[in-house]
């Protein structure tokens, strides 16, 4: 989508088009973050348009949060088992995907988006993109294997994994905090100190919370606030 930013803000009903175009001459509408003045200046999918301190979004995008059952795998179509998109089947929406991949036996927080561009950026390495998960135990945890994990551990990649935050909740059971997204990381970090994990669910990502109403393979839209702080996450160190 290109659009002149005064059809853009109508589109949005944001008013009527000298309405718009006042808005915007009174310096009220920022594009990617900076003051626009003149109401023809085009914009984009991923342009961030901001009338008034409010975030406005490309609507012909659809965000979900899913809560993932044991069972189903974080692809989008697979001949032989369930996957994520199978729960998205009366959606409207073309091209949906889940933005990032938990394990097969993994419950939990899964953004579906048709945003391909927020998901990328969310699942870049460079983001360093925060997820917590709550994660049962074989065994215990001694102080020093909390240590090694929030500190980085080998799990045979080239380095070691970047620090994390332990959290423990009950005997067996603990919170972690990763900021990367390795093959079975966690699976693997827990191994590193011979334990085992046994239950394995995200609870969030970035600013986005699993909503603890849904049930496993229940899902909803995300809020606008939602949305927005994605945004802020997806696009925060954006060279405009
Ligand atoms: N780490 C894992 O080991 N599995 C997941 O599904 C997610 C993170």
């Amino acid at each position: 989508m290109v659009k002149r930013l005064d059809k853009f803000l109508c589109d949005k009903k944001i008013g009527t088009r000298s309405r718009v175009k006042e808005l915007i001459q009174m310096g009220f509408v920022t594009v990617n973050q900076e003051i626009v003045k003149r109401p023809e200046t085009k914009v984009t999918d991923t342009d961030i348009v901001c009338c008034q301190g409010m975030v406005l979004l490309n609507d012909e995008f659809a965000y979900f949060m899913l809560n993932k059952p044991a069972g189903v795998i974080s692809a989008t179509e697979d001949a032989m088992q369930d996957t994520v998109l199978d729960f998205f089947k009366e959606e409207p929406y073309k091209n949906l995907y889940p933005v990032g991949r938990l394990d097969k036996d993994t419950e939990g927080l899964l953004l579906i988006t048709n945003d391909g561009d927020l998901g990328h950026r969310l699942l870049s390495p460079k983001k360093h993109v925060p997820k917590t998960y709550y994660v049962g135990l074989a065994h215990g945890l001694s102080q020093s294997d909390i240590d090694a994990l929030e500190r980085g551990i080998d799990i045979g990649e080239k380095k070691l994994t970047l620090p994390a935050k332990v959290e423990i909740v009950e005997e067996n059971a603990v919170y972690i905090t990763i900021t990367e997204g390795k093959f079975h990381q966690v699976k693997r970090m827990f191994e590193a100190v011979n334990n085992q994990v046994v239950y394995l669910k995200r609870v969030s990502m970035g600013s986005l919370h699993l909503d603890k109403s849904l049930r496993p393979g229940e899902y909803r839209s995300l809020t606008q606030e939602e949305k927005e702080e994605l945004y802020v996450t997806g696009y925060k160190n954006r060279n405009f």
